[in-house]
């Protein structure tokens, strides 16, 4: 339904999103993860047509959007990380402006709006100021208004930023509902455990690329089956890193000052020989231990790891 072929996206000389390419099909739901300035924003802004890419082609239902921006726009709701509410309305007045906008008849509106407000539980709201909503409330609403002219697809930025914990279910819960609609649902957020349990897909974006995507189910399985090791050495940090990039059990090593954690395949007890060769090799090790992992160190590791 969504493809992206070789996105480049420059700002002057700096590259904010860099020869992206990616697929999203009927039905997923795709979590777009990745830390501040990764490029989240600029890659949903060019899908949702407000931005052109520098370079490479995004894909609809196979119509090139920027020579299709007003049949895609139809097909597509976006959802912005920062939106300007128009204060003097109510929350009616406002759905039925941006129904207007969508080009949708009266009779229309006037069905569409209730079921939206009661989807985005803002029904006691109807006849509230814009104005006088919480932030949580104002980021419903933005969500319903993206949804006023029924798009199959879905493009929100970052819904349940700013929100307390029990906004965040709610608004999970919102998704989930529109999941079950048949909805597909590209969303973006920094925080990966977030979005596990709602997405059927996930990518994980650092400095414009793509550097992890696929299925939960795979993402999971290769964030849970790694083991962490921790060492700390008085110096020579670098000839351990070499040493122990050698070692063919394991993929990856982050050092950080005389700090140095790494990944390994296989049972606890294959770490022994690891630190016997390391001693062995005039490493002065001071202390060592086995980290839990958790999604969100696995996040940063990840994408710590793109920064060498
Ligand atoms: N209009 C602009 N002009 C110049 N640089 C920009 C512009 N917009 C974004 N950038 C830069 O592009 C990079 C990507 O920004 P973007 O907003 O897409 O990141 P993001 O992943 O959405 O981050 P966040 O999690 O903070 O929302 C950043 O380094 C940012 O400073
Ligand atoms: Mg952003």
């Amino acid at each position: 339904m969504l493809r992206l072929e070789n996105v480049t996206k420059n700002y002057g000389k700096f590259t904010a999103v860099n020869n992206l390419s990616l697929q999203i099909k009927e039905g997923e739901i795709f979590g777009f993860v990745g830390p501040n300035g990764a490029g989240k924003t600029t890659t949903l802004k060019m899908i949702a047509t407000l931005l052109k890419p520098s370079y490479g082609k995004i894909y609809i239902d196979d119509f090139e959007i920027t020579s299709n921006v007003k049949r895609v726009r139809g097909a597509m709701g976006y959802m912005p990380d920062f939106f300007g509410v128009y204060d003097n309305l109510k929350v009616n007045e406002y759905l039925e402006f941006y129904g207007d906008v969508a080009g949708l008849s009266h009779t229309e509106r006037d069905k569409v709006i209730p079921d939206l407000l009661e989807l985005v539980d803002l029904k006691h709201k109807e006849k509230a100021y814009v104005d006088s909503l919480s932030r949580g409330m104002k980021q419903r609403l933005c969500l319903a208004r993206s949804l006023i002219h029924n798009p199959k697809l879905l493009i929100l930025d970052e819904p349940a930023s700013g929100m307390d914990p029990r906004a965040r279910v709610q608004m999970k819960g919102i998704l989930k509902e529109l999941r079950r609609m048949g909805k597909t649902i590209l969303i973006s957020s920094h925080i990966l455990p977030e979005l596990s349990e709602l997405c059927t897909n996930i990518g994980i974006i650092e400095h414009g690329k793509i550097i992890e995507c696929g299925t939960v189910e795979e993402i999971m399985k290769k964030v849970t089956k790694t083991n962490v090791f921790k060492i700390k050495v008085l110096d020579s940090a670098d000839k351990a890193e070499r040493l122990l990039l050698e070692e063919p059990i394991i993929s990856d090593v982050y050092v950080d000052e005389n700090h140095i954690e790494f990944d390994y395949d296989g049972e606890e007890k294959s770490i022994i020989p690891i630190i016997r060769m390391l001693m062995n090799n005039d490493i002065p090790i001071i202390s060592f231990n086995p980290i839990e992992s958790n999604l969100e160190e696995i996040f940063m590791k990840v994408t710590k790891g793109e920064d060498e």
